[in-house]
């Protein structure tokens, strides 16, 4: 019987002519194998923005972005949204199986016992201005665990990777609570480990130990939606940001640190709460138009926000679930009529319908509904993206220990095309 031979790419270029060897995923397109490239050709590739670069192999998720696909371990995130909620998510995500009964009860007791943080860490929290953006607060609360943990910040022990994965996920939505009513002057909630995952953020969040305070099941559950929609979406920037600073052996703290901090853009995450102060900045229906001609104008840097993904080129399979979610609560809550939401909405038709948009394939992304909902249930615009921050937290724990149980895996280190000064001699400063 015939064997399939390997499949190869052939570079040439100059006198030179290179085999490379090409890999097939289990979806998705072929990739050609570079490594080698410098060593038998002498040349780099050019990439800026890794728009056709694999940077790792991974078996965590899929983006189909022609198809608007998303899949966590396989599983659709449509099924996983309507079906299973965050932590079986995080359980399915950082194990590669959805768990049984027995595992998930025992992860959820797990992760519940290590809600609080430190005490200290009260104390670290008073080093910072009212007035400082939760995503500050958090960037430096998160780096600083790594101070408060010592005995989960061996990367090369197994079972201390295994503490700081299950220290982060319990933890950071407890930092991103506590940077929140530290920013509005209130007392730091304890967290309540009868709650359920969701429940107890936004008690965290909402409650005051002056009152009884009830967790409405439907935010509960819209916010538990909010974490399972976020919870990974493969080599994003914030998680390649966390993979790249892991590459040196660094902690996992400062690793998760330095992915919040990537986070925060407006580009990336920061773009539901740029979402919705530019809904708020619209202000009226008739002033639509004009933001409209301003997004078109290669000259003006504004840019619809919410609008538009590298990724996916026909619709976010997350934009259109969480749609549903904000149909849903607010429709519950009875706000239906406010005018950032109306607004909102005839953005979407317009843009939906527009010739730029549509030919350029911009369509509303996840962020373009998730800062309606978190609008709604309470949260100042500065809190959208710490959210996003807390559900993405197990995504890139879940890539971060990939990539250190790889034994393939070195320090991320890209090349570059120079561009600068030939060698040139020092000028002392009197002659120059
Ligand atoms: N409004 C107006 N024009 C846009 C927009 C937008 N939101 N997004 C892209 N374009 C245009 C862009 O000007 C360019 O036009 P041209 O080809 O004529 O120069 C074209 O579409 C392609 O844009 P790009 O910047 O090359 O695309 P990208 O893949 O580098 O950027 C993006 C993707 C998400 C950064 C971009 O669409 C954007 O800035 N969107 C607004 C911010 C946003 O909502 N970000 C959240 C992304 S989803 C959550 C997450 O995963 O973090």
């Amino acid at each position: 019987m015939a064997e399939n031979k390997p499949k190869t790419a052939t570079l040439s270029f100059g006198n030179k002519v290179l085999e490379l060897p090409m890999m097939s995923p289990v979806s998705g397109p072929d990739v050609i194998d570079i490594r080698k490239l410098y060593a038998e050709g002498d040349v780099f590739t050019y990439d800026p923005g890794f728009t056709s670069t694999a940077s790792c192999s991974s078996d965590i998720t899929f983006i189909d972005g022609d198809k608007g696909e998303l899949l966590y371990r396989g599983y659709p995130i449509d099924q996983l949204a309507e079906k299973s909620h965050y932590l079986e998510v995080c359980y399915l995500l950082l194990y590669g199986e959805l768990p049984t009964a027995v595992q998930l009860d025992a992860f959820e007791t797990r992760i519940t016992r290590h809600t609080m943080v430190h005490e200290q860490m009260h104390y670290f929290f008073r080093g910072f201005r009212r007035d400082s953006h939760p995503m500050a607060t958090m960037v430096g609360v998160v780096g600083a665990m790594s101070a408060f943990y010592h005995d989960s910040t061996d990367v090369n022990d197994p079972w201390q990777r295994e503490v700081a994965a299950i220290r982060m996920i319990a933890k950071v939505p407890t930092i991103a609570a506590m940077a929140y009513k530290y920013s509005i002057g209130q007392p730091f909630v304890y967290p309540k480990n009868s709650l359920d995952y969701a429940s107890n953020f936004i008690h965290m969040c909402f409650s005051v130990p002056a009152e009884d305070y009830e967790v409405n099941p439907i935010l509960s559950r819209a916010m538990d939606r909010i974490f399972t929609l976020h919870a990974d979406h493969e080599q994003n920037a914030s998680t390649s940001t966390v993979r790249l600073a892991g590459s040196s052996g660094a902690n996992p703290f400062a690793c998760i640190a330095a992915g919040i901090a990537c986070l925060w853009g407006p580009a990336h995450g920061g773009a539901n709460q740029a979402c919705l102060e530019m809904l708020r900045e619209i202000g009226t229906v008739d002033r639509i138009p004009e933001f409209i001609k301003r997004a078109k104008d290669k000259d003006d840097p504004f840019r619809l926000m919410g609008f538009g993904h590298r990724v996916y080129k026909n619709f976010d399979p997350r934009a259109k679930v969480m749609k549903e979610s904000a149909d849903e609560v607010l429709g519950l809550l009875g706000i239906e009529d406010n005018e950032t939401l109306k607004v909102a909405k005839e953005l979407e038709r317009i843009a939906l319908e527009d010739e730029y948009f549509v030919s350029k394939k911009l369509y509303p992304n996840v962020d373009f509904y998730s800062g309606i909902i978190l609008d709604a249930m309470g949260f100042p615009t500065s809190m959208f993206t710490p959210v996003f921050a807390l559900s993405r937290t197990v995504g890139w724990i879940a890539q971060w220990k990939e990539m250190i149980g790889d034994p393939t895996q070195k320090i991320g280190r890209p090349r570059q095309l120079y561009i600068g000064a030939s060698e040139r001699n020092y000028i002392d400063v009197e002659n120059r």
